[in-house]
């Protein structure tokens, strides 16, 4: 079958793995396997596996004789109530624990050369965000940490006591686009030591805002700016981006997911500029949506954290043909 034929012919109805909706409700899960446009026997890849929800999706639609490779760092993922459950119930599924920038060693270990998909989901997942100990909320108490790899260094503890005020106050700033980062900087340098405690440090930043509680927490852009650089995560994304046009098979797709706007912005400017020509190069790929599609309201009122998703997806140019097209 025709990968365009298929992309609409969808029934989510017996796709959803249901002891899964309690780990991670995958976002956009239609439009996600639309763009995707799996087809039988292809290879894809999902750099998020996460809670599993979406690997399940493509495991299904790729059947037998394809093969999905899903990648994450955080060894939660792994575990047999997330996509480690999925891996071990769908002999297609290999997973991995790696992260975005080693996805091309690890395609040239499983003898892949290029892939028919790949989605990215960013962000954290259900299981992480509910476990306190994982230090990634401030609703409830726990360790400064906020790491996906818990063996890479530095967790959010050891950045804020290793990192001088000015560049504490870089990072709040470039990260979490908080107006008040220098003034955020200094009471928490000021409170040193603090307790590695979650709710010890959302104290200290919303003192430093004031003390006033509008809808937003106070300290939710601190948080983000501290999430985003203990994990590189921007770093990663650009490097994921960089690769896409050397492991995208000719017509293979790309879907991209992201919650806030420095990564939606860092996916725009990647495939607005592999969309268009240059001197050196031919347009690489399409984009398949002008805007980046939002999820329903139906969706976001079952699954609040979809409220902010953005989906962008691109389709890689066949070249060859297109130039055959052209003669
Ligand atoms: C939003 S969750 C994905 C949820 C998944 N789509 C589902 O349906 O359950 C994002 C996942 O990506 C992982 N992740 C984020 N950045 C990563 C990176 N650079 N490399 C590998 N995994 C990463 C996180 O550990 C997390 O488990």
């Amino acid at each position: 079958m025709n990968f365009h034929e298929n992309s609409n012919q969808i029934d989510l109805s017996n796709m959803q793995p249901p002891e899964l909706l309690f780990q991670h409700i995958p976002v956009m899960p239609k439009e996600v396997l639309d763009n995707l446009a799996l087809f039988p026997g292809a290879i894809a890849v999902d750099v998020t596996a996460g809670g599993g929800g979406h690997l399940a999706l493509m495991a299904e639609q790729i059947g037998a004789t394809g093969r999905v490779i899903g990648l994450d760092r955080d060894h939660r993922a792994h575990a047999q109530d997330a996509a480690g459950g999925i891996a071990s119930k769908y002999d297609n599924v290999e997973l991995v624990r790696a992260s975005f920038s080693q996805l091309q060693g690890v395609l040239e270990k499983a003898g892949i050369a290029k892939i028919d998909a790949l989605l990215c989901d960013l962000g954290v997942s259900s299981p992480q965000l509910d476990d306190s100990a994982r230090g990634f909320s401030f609703m409830r108490d726990g360790p400064l940490d906020m790491r996906m790899d818990t063996e890479a260094y530095p967790s959010v503890y050891e950045l804020i006591r290793d990192s001088k005020e000015d560049d504490l106050a870089n990072i709040i700033y470039q990260y979490g686009e908080e107006r008040q980062s220098r003034r955020i900087a200094r009471y928490i340098k000021k409170s040193w030591p603090l307790a590695n405690s979650t709710l010890a440090l959302a104290e200290v930043v919303a003192r430093a805002c004031g003390g006033k509680r509008g809808k937003i927490h106070p300290a939710t852009r601190t948080f983000q700016a501290l999430r985003i650089a203990v994990n590189h995560e921007l770093d990663e994304l650009t490097a994921l981006l960089k690769m896409l046009p050397d492991i995208l098979a000719p017509r293979g797709h790309a879907v991209f997911i992201s919650f806030h706007s420095l990564e939606d912005r860092l996916i725009k400017q990647a495939f607005k500029k592999g969309s268009m020509p240059n001197e050196n190069q031919p347009a690489l790929w399409s984009l398949l949506q002008k805007r980046p599609l939002i999820a329903s309201d139906e969706e976001t009122k079952e699954n609040p954290r979809s409220r902010s998703a953005k989906l962008r997806a691109i389709e890689k140019l066949d070249l060859i043909l297109e130039e055959t097209d052209a003669q």
